[in-house]
């Protein structure tokens, strides 16, 4: 039985032990004392910090209710959430104790009497649970505690909590398997901090897939997450790296915690307090920050990567996704990361049998580092016959002429693939192997939100009538088209069309804190950055207020928005959703996080060449869809720097389109309709013709020269009237074949000729005062997409 060593507050702890209603706050706290114990079952199996924010005790695990662990745990939270444990590998049954036994040592000892845990501090006075969560062994005599649970975390840090030089936080296994996980996060004595995967069950780690890149910083670099919600890493000479803040949530209304994840994701979440019995925001953990954002295309050496092998990883909201392949299936479907495995007799090299083989395309995916064999100058036939008749290939890809052969187990599977193709390797169709019907497919995409991979995986698999069947679902999907099917599968959902959302309102001013975080503003209205508590996780967005629109009826504006809805490409902000309530309009955006390209170009520091001739391309690539690939053509009419956007991976991606149209439904210019901005406009917008395309064409070619040469097209108070305006100075340049003044000292720029001459050739193709002499999007892109290859087709006409 428990014997509780009370000297103090012995009526109140009487009462609770009565009535057991008494509220935690109430003061039924005192330190724990020697000859203490706490017991599963027992009287009191946990104890609560003196705010009754924490609580310290037995709890049972969610899998198996007669299994028990020693924890720390928010205890007014829903759910209650574990930062602290003591025995994850060993969890103890019905029986077990905790007790600070008289000669002052915390011991918890199982059922049979063994000792499980402790943590080897002797002549402890007593213990105390404190408002932070930290578990102290303390003697009276000294200030500082003899031993803290703050000094040997497991997976998670508390504010006031610092992981110094030499210690680890480690992910467990699963949500409620408490055992070590495959993820570790190392504050190391050379003074870098590293997120590394973890090799089970020895614990040794792979290939670091993240780290601050700080060795050699000095051995007392800490990972601190201060009282105020910053998380930093201090170096020993006092520079303060940032990761992330939680500062704007106020320490009264939200409680924090950075916990690294079941999935390797080192996670910063909120919760909303609840103020007078009622929560404000939400009411979950809330991820406000995700470290790193991009786990899927960050490969590890060995081992499998995030998803485990022959499965793959998509990206959702920062976190990651696991998904089969074309004929596997998990292992394990209640622990995905677990991998697959085929769903038939892998072939065996025994037995002649490649007839029974036959080779499914997929796109979109790969497995980067299972590659055996790698073949030049060979055609895709050769490649697929090369992987068919060899028993040890269980994948092929073949990308631009060459070649290369995969075996099993696939490991690193993620999005990705540019331009190639993938074959995998699966026993002939025959009636042993079903395949899902297309509705269900369809069902399931939509539900589960997932990209084309699965779908077209499957139809390439399908029979032809089926076939018909997907390819138009898939156009319906992914294209702007607008299915009735699934509008009508969506009635009576908030979701309006493809995953377009309705939001209130109310819901929105909740998201932004009463859009409190202003990004930016510009001629259509504010822009505000907010937090959309989800299921899984939370989303940052991009919420814009659009003035009062122009007699807009409600219909036209629904419409609008529903074809920017239907725009599905990976250099476009994509359109979570919209609020169209009173007067209010509001567009919500995903939030990108590394700001406009003004800022990229125009910085203090010039991105690399490389950099730059990505974004260009990403450009091109999102105006070309706009322009060609969407059912209504959409022409941007205002594309400058600031409306093109950089995400995580710094690919460009261009906001505002549609939002002409949306303003004004009558697109043809009038005298006073000039839309766009100074300096990139199209000359067409000052003369009486019709406005088309070509004038989106015009501004990319300004803001293609801006990319080349990092200035500004108007460089206010430029001393010489000679390169005044970039276009004017930059045409010059050209023609006098002087390419080296436009770049100045940029010698990768310079390095790369070919490539800047090409540029600058399309920069200067495309600013033609004649619209009809620009050349569209998708011929600068050339013929087969592949980016500014336009000498095949046609010549460049400059006047
Ligand atoms: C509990 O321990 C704290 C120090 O952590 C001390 O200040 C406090 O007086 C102790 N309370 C009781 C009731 O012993
Ligand atoms: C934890 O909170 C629950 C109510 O949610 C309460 O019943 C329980 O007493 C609290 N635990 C402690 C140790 O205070
Ligand atoms: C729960 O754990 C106990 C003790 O290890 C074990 O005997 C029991 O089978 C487990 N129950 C389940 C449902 O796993
Ligand atoms: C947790 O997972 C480990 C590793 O698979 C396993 O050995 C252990 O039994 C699991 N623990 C529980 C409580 O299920
Ligand atoms: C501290 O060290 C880091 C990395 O070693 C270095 O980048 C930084 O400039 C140093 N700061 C100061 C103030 O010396
Ligand atoms: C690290 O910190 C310890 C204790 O604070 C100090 O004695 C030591 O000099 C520090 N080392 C460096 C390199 O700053
Ligand atoms: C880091 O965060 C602190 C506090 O939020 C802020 O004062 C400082 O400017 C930030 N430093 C950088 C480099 O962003
Ligand atoms: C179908 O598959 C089964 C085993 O998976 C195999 O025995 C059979 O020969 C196959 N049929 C054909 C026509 O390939
Ligand atoms: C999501 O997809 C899986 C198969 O990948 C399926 O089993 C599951 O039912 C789907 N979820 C929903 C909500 O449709
Ligand atoms: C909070 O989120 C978790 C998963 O993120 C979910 O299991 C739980 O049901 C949510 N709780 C509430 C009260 O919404």
């Amino acid at each position: 039985m428990a014997s509780l060593a009370l000297s103090h507050h012995l009526i109140p702890f009487a009462l609770f032990l009565l009535t057991r209603t008494l509220p935690a706050t109430a003061q039924t706290y005192t330190n724990l004392t020697q000859g203490t114990t706490l017991t599963p079952l027992g009287p009191i199996a946990s104890w609560a910090s003196p705010s009754g924010d924490f609580a310290f005790g037995f709890r049972p695990l969610d899998s198996n209710a007669s299994l028990f662990l020693l924890a720390i745990w928010f205890n007014s939270t829903n759910p209650q959430t574990i930062v602290w444990f003591a025995n994850g590998d060993h969890p103890v049954q019905a029986g077990s104790k905790l007790e600070l036994t008289s000669d002052g040592q915390l011991s918890l000892t199982d059922q049979t009497g063994n000792e499980i845990w402790n943590p080897g501090v002797r002549s402890s006075p007593y213990a105390a649970l404190l408002d932070t969560g930290n578990l102290i062994l303390s003697s009276s005599s000294s200030s500082s505690p003899l031993w803290q649970s703050f000094s040997s975390p497991t997976d998670t840090l508390l504010p006031g909590q610092v992981l110094t030089p030499g210690l680890n936080l480690f992910s467990r296994f699963m949500d409620s398997n408490f055992s070590t996980g495959r993820f570790a996060l190392a504050a190391q004595t050379d003074g870098n901090l590293v997120l590394y995967p973890v090799a089970l069950p020895a614990r040794n780690f792979y290939h670091a897939y993240w780290a601050t890149d700080t060795m050699g910083s000095g051995s007392n670099s800490t990972l601190v997450f201060d009282m105020s919600g910053d998380l930093y890493h201090a170096l020993t000479n006092g520079t303060k790296i940032n990761i992330t803040s939680t500062r704007t949530y106020s320490t009264e209304d939200f409680y924090r915690r950075a916990t690294l994840d079941v999935d390797g994701v080192f996670t910063v979440y909120i919760y909303p307090k609840k103020v007078s019995g009622k929560a404000r925001w939400g009411e979950n953990w809330t991820a406000v920050t995700n470290i790193p954002p991009d786990i899927c295309t960050r490969p590890t050496d060995v081992g499998s990567g995030v998803c485990g092998f022959n499965s793959f990883c998509v990206l959702e909201n920062e976190r990651p996704d696991c998904r089969c392949p074309l004929s596997y299936s998990f292992m394990d479907s209640a622990a995905k990361f677990k991998g697959c495995k085929p769903d038939f007799k892998t072939q065996t090299c025994e037995l002649d049998e490649p007839d029974s083989f036959e080779l499914e395309t997929v796109s979109g995916v790969d497995w980067p580092n299972s590659d055996y064999e790698h073949y030049m100058q060979v055609g895709e036939q050769s490649c697929r016959s090369l992987c068919l008749s060899d028993c040890m290939c269980a994948v092929a890809v073949f990308r631009g002429g060459e070649c290369w052969k995969k075996k099993l187990p696939l490991s690193n599977g993620m999005e990705g693939n540019d331009g190639g193709k993938l074959f995998i390797k699966v026993p002939k169709n025959n009636a042993s192997f079903p395949r899902p019907a297309p509705t269900t497919i369809l069902a399931m995409e939509r539900n589960n939100r997932s990209t084309l991979i699965l779908v077209e995986s499957l139809l390439l698999g399908g029979s032809g009538f089926l076939n018909l069947i997907l390819i138009t679902a898939i156009f319906a999907m992914v294209y702007c088209y607008h299915n009735r099917v699934l509008k009508k599968l969506d009635q009576g959902t908030t979701t309006l069309g493809l995953n377009l959302r309705i939001f209130s309102y109310k819901e929105l001013e909740e998201a932004t804190k009463g859009f409190s975080e202003e990004l930016g503003s510009g001629s259509f209205g504010a822009v505000y950055k907010g937090l959309l508590p989800a299921s899984k996780s939370t989303t940052s967005i991009a919420v814009k207020k659009l003035h009062r629109l122009h007699e807009d009826s409600e219909k036209e504006f629904t419409n609008e928005v529903r074809s920017i809805g239907q725009t599905h490409h990976k250099n476009l902000v994509r359109l979570f959703g919209f609020c169209n309530e009173g007067t209010h309009r509001i567009l919500v955006y995903e939030y990108m996080c590394n700001g406009s390209l003004t800022n990229f170009l125009f910085g203090s520091e010039r991105p690399s060449w490389n950099k730059r001739v990505q974004v260009a391309m990403g450009i091109a690539r999102g105006l070309a869809y706009l322009h060609d690939e969407c059912s209504t053509q959409i022409i941007h009419c205002d594309i400058k720097p600031q409306n093109i956007l950089l995400d995580e991976n710094l690919i460009a991606r261009i906001s505002d389109f549609g939002l002409a149209k949306l303003l004004r439904t009558d697109q043809s210019r009038t005298s006073t309709g000039i839309r766009g901005t100074r300096g990139y406009v199209a000359p067409e917008w000052f003369r009486n013709t019709v406005i088309t395309a070509k004038v989106d064409v015009y501004s990319f070619g300004v803001m293609l020269l801006e990319i080349i040469c990092c200035r500004k097209n108007l460089e206010a108070g430029a001393g010489d009237e000679d390169t005044a305006v970039l276009t004017y100075w930059a045409y010059d340049c050209y023609n006098e074949g002087s390419l080296d003044l436009l770049v100045g000292n940029d010698e990768e720029a310079m390095a790369d000729m070919r490539m800047l001459e090409r540029f600058l050739t399309v920069a200067i193709w495309c600013i033609q005062e004649e619209p009809s002499l620009r050349p569209s999007m998708k011929k600068i892109l050339n013929c087969d997409g592949s980016g500014f290859y336009f000498d095949s087709c046609g010549t460049v006409v400059v006047e």
